[in-house]
This record gives C-alpha cells, sequence and structure tokens, in this order.
C-alpha cells in the first residue's frame, strides 16, 4: 500500500520536543516514500481552546517556521494552513450530519478539554475530532502520523469513514495511525502528564540554551539517587532518559551505563547540553526562514492551491454521494 499521509499540530503555543518527537519528526521521515504528504497548521482547530487573536497570526507563522526548520521538505510535502483550504471545514459539516453525539461524549480528550476550560463548552469544541476526521479523509489519506493522546481520534476517523461508506457507498480505505519510540513525552514538572506547550513543563524548539538549561534543573526528578528506567517507580528519570535517548541517538541501556555511580544532577547537566546541541542547527534554519519571509509565503501558496484542487476533488465526490 503506498502511503497517504495527513497530519496536524495547533499553533497554540511554540512547538515542543514532545510535539517534535511524537509528531514531527515521524513526519519527516516517512515524507521521502509516500505518495503524498500533507502536514498543515490546524489553525480552525487551535481556536476551540483560549486564544489571543492578536498574536494568533503570529503563532501560525512561527509552526510553518518550525516545521520547516525541522526538515518538512516542500518539494516532498504540501505545507498548508488549514483554514486556507476551506474544503476542510465543509467537508467536517457533512460528516457531522452522520456522526452520533455520544460518539464524541465518550472521548476522553473532549472530556480533558472540558475539565481544562470549563467555560469552552461550546460545539466547536464537540466538533473538534469531526473536523479532524474531515482533515484526514478529505485527501484519502491512510497513514496519520501522531502521538499517542490521538489514536482515539483516528479511532473515531476510522467510525465516521465506515459509516459514509455503509450510508452512501465505498469512498474512505482505512486509517492507519504511525506512532514511534518516544510517542509519549511527559511534562518536567509532572512526569504523569503529557509534555504540553506552557511554562516549564516542556522544552519549546526554540528556547535558548540559557532557557533550556534552567528548565531541565529545574525538572522534577524522582527519589532514590540511580538513573535508571523505570517507568512505574521513577516516571520522571525514565522520561529524561528518554528524551536524552532520542536526541543523543544512544539507546537507554548506554545512557544508564554512563551515568552508573553519577549523580541526577550530572545527568541533568548533560542532558541539557544534549538537547542544547540537538536544537542548534534546527534554530539556525529556522533564523535564516524567519529572514525570507516572501520565500515562506510562497512556499505556503503553492502548497495551499494544490491542496484545494486534491480536496475539491473528494469533496465533489462527497457532495455528490450525499446528494448535495
Ligand atoms: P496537538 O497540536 O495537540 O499535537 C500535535 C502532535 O504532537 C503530538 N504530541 C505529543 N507527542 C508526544 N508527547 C507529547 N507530550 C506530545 N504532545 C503533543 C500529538 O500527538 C500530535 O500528533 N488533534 C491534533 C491536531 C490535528 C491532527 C489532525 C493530527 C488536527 N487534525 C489530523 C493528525 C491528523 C492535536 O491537537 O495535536
Amino acid at each position: 500500500m503506498s502511503a497517504k499521509i495527513f497530519s496536524g499540530i495547533r499553533p497554540s503555543g511554540r512547538l515542543h520536543l514532545g510535539n517534535y518527537l511524537g509528531a514531527i519528526k515521524n513526519w519527516i521521515a516517512l515524507q521521502n516514500n509516500a505518495e503524498q504528504a500533507i502536514y498543515a497548521v490546524v489553525d480552525l482547530h487551535g481556536i476551540t481552546t483560549p486564544y489571543d487573536p492578536k498574536t494568533y497570526p503570529q503563532q501560525v507563522t512561527d509552526a510553518v517556521l518550525d516545521f520547516l526548520a525541522a526538515g518538512i521538505n516542500p518539494e516532498k510535502s504540501l505545507l498548508i494552513r488549514q483554514s486556507h483550504v476551506p474544503q476542510h471545514a465543509e467537508l467536517a459539516w457533512l460528516f457531522s450530519t452522520i456522526t452520533p453525539t455520544s460518539w464524541i461524549d465518550r472521548l476522553p480528550t473532549y472530556k480533558e478539554q472540558l475539565a481544562k476550560s470549563p467555560k469552552y463548552n461550546h460545539a466547536g469544541l464537540r466538533d473538534y475530532p469531526i473536523l479532524m476526521a474531515a482533515d484526514i479523509l478529505l485527501y484519502k489519506s491512510n497513514l496519520v502520523p501522531v502521538g499517542e493522546d490521538q489514536l482515539a481520534h483516528i479511532d473515531l476517523t476510522n467510525e465516521i469513514a465506515k459509516k459514509f461508506n455503509g450510508m452512501f457507498g465505498q469512498t474512505f480505505e482505512p486509517v492507519k495511525a504511525h506512532l514511534t519510540e518516544g510517542a509519549r513525552v511527559m511534562s518536567l514538572q509532572d512526569p504523569t502528564k503529557k509534555m504540553s506547550k506552557t511554562g516549564d513543563e516542556g522544552i519549546a524548539l526554540s528556547d535558548d540554551p540559557d532557557a533550556i538549561r534552567a528548565k531541565i534543573k529545574k525538572a522534577v526528578t524522582d527519589s532514590g539517587k540511580e538513573v535508571k528506567y523505570d517507568e512505574a517507580n521513577k516516571p520522571a528519570i525514565s522520561n529524561l532518559l528518554t528524551i536524552y535517548s532520542l536526541l543523543g541517538n544512544t539507546s537507554i541501556a548506554d545512557v544508564e551505563h554512563m551515568y552508573q555511580g553519577k549523580s541526577y544532577v550530572d545527568f541533568k547537566n548533560d542532558l541539557a547540553e544534549v538537547v542544547v546541541e540537538f536544537l542548534k542547527p534546527f534554530q539556525q534554519r529556522r533564523a535564516a526562514f524567519e529572514r525570507d519571509a516572501g520565500a515562506v509565503e510562497a512556499i505556503l501558496n503553492k502548497s495551499e492551491e494544490k491542496a484545494r484542487m486534491l480536496a475539491q476533488a473528494v469533496l465533489s465526490e462527497v457532495q455528490q454521494k450525499m446528494g448535495v
């Protein structure tokens, strides 16, 4: 099966190591052999949680710069802003007419968001996963590189696709999630929570070396003093070991071996340098793209034009089958 890939990230803050290790790293690896690869800044999803309309356009630009700096290659992939391809929202509406609300109410992500911002209990938050299904199916994608937290949304996408096929005739193939190791990077402040885009919890891809050193210094550790991977009893150190291993390109066993008899402080000091070194070339590339806003806009415009064409073909097929 040739891969048709789609994935997206909300521009709801600066992208962090969790986004990189859980998602973007796979995007880069997959784009080379894919039949089709489309990566989106999902700005229509980003407005379902509290945001500031004044800074939002800059957040979208920041996410685009992060994608390009991380290695999304516009020769191989389409890099789009979701709101610039209006077919996403149109297909979401059509899907919302066949999606039972009970499918959404049972989603853990919906319940979590509602608990975080109870005042944001609007229809858009509920429709969020339907829009995500539309993102994916609009291009008849079959492979979606994401972190573990998105698996329930991929299941829902498949349920919507199956229901559509049953009601209106075979149209969509099953969609598979693509996960890798390190698919869940945890908060530096609370290793039971996933790394998020806020404060000291996460390391942003664009954090400068001093900010990175300070955040790792402040990262919580576990009781005991051995640098040992043990998710159940040492969740904080296990998370830091995972980050070290993935960014330093060393197995966890080798890292454990290197720090035998050494302290958490030694380990954290070195980890900070591993992260700083890893992000250095990324940040240089990002600065170069930032200086060339015209070229970035041209990449987006070209990708979005092609995406609108691909999207319209599928949307028209769906409209015709639904009789609208
Ligand atoms: P978002 O913006 O929350 O996160 C973007 C991607 O980063 C992954 N991720 C993590 N992976 C590992 N550890 C973490 N701490 C961590 N935090 C985030 C997420 O799993 C995700 O892959 N609903 C999606 C955006 C979306 C989408 C789509 C994704 C909209 N339409 C279509 C795929 C296909 C979201 O909120 O991701």
